[in-house]
């Protein structure tokens, strides 16, 4: 089946794509690559570092070269930053290589609950208002992508990792 697997995983920040990711991995059997850790990695800074020295345009620049080395690079699951789906340049890429796209949906609070009670420093979800505010004017971008799963406040990253091998992959579980 490896072959046949090249998703991306896109949602707001919070939402726990890596964690689904990770799961959707081990139940695949096959790699996950995070879009930030691989620019942390590339960069040697935090991905907070970047942004805050050298600003976001910089960093969506970053995020696009990274991203377009992973999708050449033969990877099969790839967990998205929250805000790389949103570049135009960027969905067009995912397409044009075959990456079928999946949006992790949950409620606002949910995602600021886990912003918060994270130890990563999200420098676009400083303010709860304003990171509202991006929030709602990124959902009619997550919309667009091939598939939506939403996850109920409850349900946790390996039961939501479960569904998408379902119903993407028509995994059968006992
Ligand atoms: C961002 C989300 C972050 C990270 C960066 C920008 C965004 O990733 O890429 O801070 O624009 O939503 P997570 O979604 O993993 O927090």
């Amino acid at each position: 089946m490896a072959e046949e697997i090249r998703i991306v995983l896109t949602g707001f920040m919070g939402v726990g794509k890596s964690t689904v990711a990770r799961h959707l991995a081990s139940m695949l059997g096959c790699d996950k690559t995070d879009l930030d850790a691989a620019i942390a990695d590339r960069e040697r800074k935090s991905i907070a570092n970047i942004i805050d020295e050298h600003g976001i345009d910089e960093f969506r620049r970053i995020e696009s070269e990274v991203l377009g080395a992973i999708l050449e690079s033969g990877a099969r699951i790839v967990a998205l930053g929250g805000g790389a789906w949103t570049v135009p340049a960027n969905r067009r890429l995912i397409k044009d290589r075959k990456f079928t796209s999946i949006w992790l949906e949950t409620s606002f609070d949910h995602c600021w609950l886990n912003i918060v009670n994270s130890k990563r420093v999200r420098p676009l979800a400083r303010n709860k208002a304003e990171t509202f505010r991006l929030f709602e004017e990124r959902q009619k971008l997550y919309c667009l992508a091939d598939w939506h799963f939403v996850v109920r406040s409850g349900l946790n990253s390996f039961e939501v990792a479960r569904q998408i091998a379902e119903e993407v992959f028509s995994l059968e579980f006992d």
